[in-house]
């Protein structure tokens, strides 16, 4: 193997791929109309951890790249344009679509091939973390194709009773393991599982 090849052999065994969403006690990550107001919740766990800024900030700085589904950019989108901000810095984002949509940022990057060759071929060997941030129907996806290393999974203290599934149209059963868990005094609990390979059981097996 020539050395080019093996330091790209070396990138692609050293990349993560972590799906990472905030949800609803219930397993929603937006009401059925796509909104997300509830994600401001007001509850206290007084032996929780509090969130540090400076911490937060460095934590980001890990992650390479974001993966997202056009449906989460057009949230992210309005987000901007009410002033709320660009949740991803200045790191690459790829948008999958199969529309054309319109490109506000330098950091934007659309996407509509086949999306295992993308992530494997062309993700894993230039970024060491790489983010899906959904949302559902990606997050789905990708499982189901057997692309995510880890699931990081923030729950909030809040049901919502409907909404949009964390992962869309699973077609089989994904065997995690726990890695961590901590929860906060706003309330909000984050478990971060890694995805068990070879482990899940196909649905409609009689
Ligand atoms: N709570 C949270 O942490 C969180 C995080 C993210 C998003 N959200 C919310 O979730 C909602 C969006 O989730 P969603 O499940 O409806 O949609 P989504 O996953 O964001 O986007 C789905 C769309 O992405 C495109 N797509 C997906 N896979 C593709 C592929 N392989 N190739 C090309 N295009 C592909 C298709 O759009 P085209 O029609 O353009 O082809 C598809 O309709 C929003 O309301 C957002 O606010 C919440």
């Amino acid at each position: 193997m020539d050395a080019s090849r093996e330091a790209e052999t070396l990138a692609i065994a050293n990349s993560r791929v972590t799906i990472h969403m905030a949800a609803s006690l219930d397993g929603f990550i937006a009401r059925k109309d796509g909104s997300v107001d509830w994600l401001e919740t007001s509850d206290e766990f007084p032996d929780g951890a509090t969130m540090d800024p400076e911490f937060v900030e460095a934590f980001l700085k890990t992650i390479d790249c974001y993966v997202m589904g056009s449906r989460t950019y057009e949230t992210a989108l309005n987000f901007d344009a009410k002033g709320l901000g660009w949740a991803y810095g200045d790191k690459p984002v790829f948008v999958l679509s199969t529309r054309e949509l319109a490109r506000r940022r330098d950091t934007v990057e659309f996407n509509s091939g086949d999306l295992a060759q993308f992530v494997n071929g062309r993700l894993r060997p230039r970024f060491r973390a790489i983010w899906f941030v959904g949302g559902g129907v990606v997050s789905g996806e990708c499982l189901r194709l057997g692309l995510a290393d880890e699931v990081r999974y923030s729950i909030l203290p809040i049901l919502i009773g409907d909404g949009i599934s964390f992962f869309e149209k699973l077609d089989r059963d994904v065997a995690l393991h726990l890695t961590e868990v901590k929860a906060y005094k706003t309330g909000m609990v984050a478990l971060c599982y890694e995805v068990l390979r070879h482990r899940g059981k196909a649905k409609h097996v009689t």
